[in-house]
C-alpha cells in the first residue's frame, strides 16, 4: 500500500471536492439511513455528504492510515473505517454507496462494481467518480517519461495502477441489475497559478505510482526534472498569466 500525504492532497481540495458536490447534487434520493464514501480520503468528500444528508449515518472507508488519521482531526464527531476496499463488503446494504475519486485506484471494475452495487439497499443508488480514461495531456506525459530505458522495466506495474474504463463499459456492468443508471462526464478546466501547480498537483496523486519505484532521490529528482519541463511546455500561460488544466472525469449513479 503506499503513502498518502493528505496536506498535500488537500493543497487543491476545492479543485478536488468539486465533483464530488456536483454528483451528490444529482443523486435522486431522499433519506438514505446509512451512507458509506468509499476512499474517504482527508473527509472532504464525506463532508459534502454530510451536509446534503444530515441526519444520515455516515461512515468514511479508506486504507491509508493518513488519510484515515486527517479525516478524523479534521471532523472528529463522524465515523472512520481503515479497511482495504479490495475485498469490502458491509455487514447489512446501505442506502448510498458513494466514492469520488477513489475507484481509480482499484482495479478489475467488472467485478468491482457489481460487488459494490450488491451492497445497495432497495430504493438506494450507487454513485462514484473517476477521472476519465485519458483524463488529461499530463498522462500522457508521464506514460511518455516512464518508458525512458533507464527505468522502463520497472514502470509496468505504475503503468496500469489506475483502472479507468469508458461510460459504455460502466453502463453495460450495472444496467442489467439496477432500476436506472445515470453516467455523465465533465470537463473541469481549472485555472492554476503556473505549470509547476500542474507538477504539484499531480505528484500528490496520480505520479506517486511512478515515483515510489524509482530507486532514490537522484532517480526522482531527474523523472521530476524531465515532467516539469514537458508540462511547462506543452500548458502555456494565459494572457493573465494562468495556465489551464483541463481535467474530464466520469461519473456514474446506479440505481436499486
Ligand atoms: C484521490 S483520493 C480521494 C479522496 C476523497 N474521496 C476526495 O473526494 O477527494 C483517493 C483515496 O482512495 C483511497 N484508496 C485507494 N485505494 C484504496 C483501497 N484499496 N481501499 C481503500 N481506500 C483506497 C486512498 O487512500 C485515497 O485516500
Amino acid at each position: 500500500m503506499s503513502t498518502w500525504n493528505a496536506r498535500h492532497y488537500l493543497e487543491f481540495g476545492a479543485e478536488r471536492t468539486r465533483p464530488a458536490a456536483d454528483l451528490v447534487a444529482r443523486i435522486d434520493i431522499e433519506a438514505p439511513r446509512e451512507i458509506v464514501d468509499l476512499g474517504c480520503g482527508p473527509g472532504n468528500s464525506t463532508q459534502v455528504l454530510r451536509v446534503r444528508w444530515p441526519d444520515a449515518i455516515i461512515y468514511g472507508i479508506d486504507n491509508s492510515p493518513e488519510m484515515i488519521d486527517a479525516a478524523r482531526e479534521a471532523y472528529p464527531a463522524q465515523e472512520w473505517l481503515l479497511v482495504d476496499l479490495s475485498d469490502w463488503v458491509p455487514d447489512r446494504p446501505v442506502g448510498l454507496v458513494f466514492s469520488n475519486a477513489a475507484l481509480q485506484w482499484l482495479g478489475d471494475h467488472r467485478t468491482l462494481l457489481p460487488r459494490l452495487f450488491a451492497a445497495v439497499a432497495d430504493g438506494g443508488a450507487f454513485g462514484f467518480q473517476i477521472p476519465s480514461n485519458n483524463y488529461t495531456g499530463v498522462r500522457r506525459l508521464i506514460h511518455g517519461i516512464s518508458n525512458d530505458p533507464v527505468w522502463r522495466d520497472r514502470m509496468v506495474a505504475p503503468r496500469s495502477a489506475l483502472t479507468m474504463e469508458e461510460p459504455s463499459v460502466y453502463y453495460d456492468i450495472l444496467a442489467g441489475q439496477a432500476t436506472a443508471v445515470d453516467i455523465w462526464e465533465t470537463a473541469y478546466f481549472h485555472p492554476m497559478d503556473s505549470p509547476d501547480a500542474i507538477v504539484d498537483w499531480m505528484s500528490g496523486t496520480g505520479l506517486r505510482p511512478f515515483l515510489e519505484v524509482l530507486d532514490d532521490d537522484t532517480e526522482r529528482q531527474r523523472f521530476m526534472r524531465l515532467f516539469r519541463a514537458q508540462v511547462a511546455a506543452d500548458y502555456r500561460p494565459h494572457p493573465d498569466g494562468k495556465v489551464l488544466f483541463p481535467f474530464r472525469r466520469t461519473f456514474v449513479i446506479a440505481y436499486r
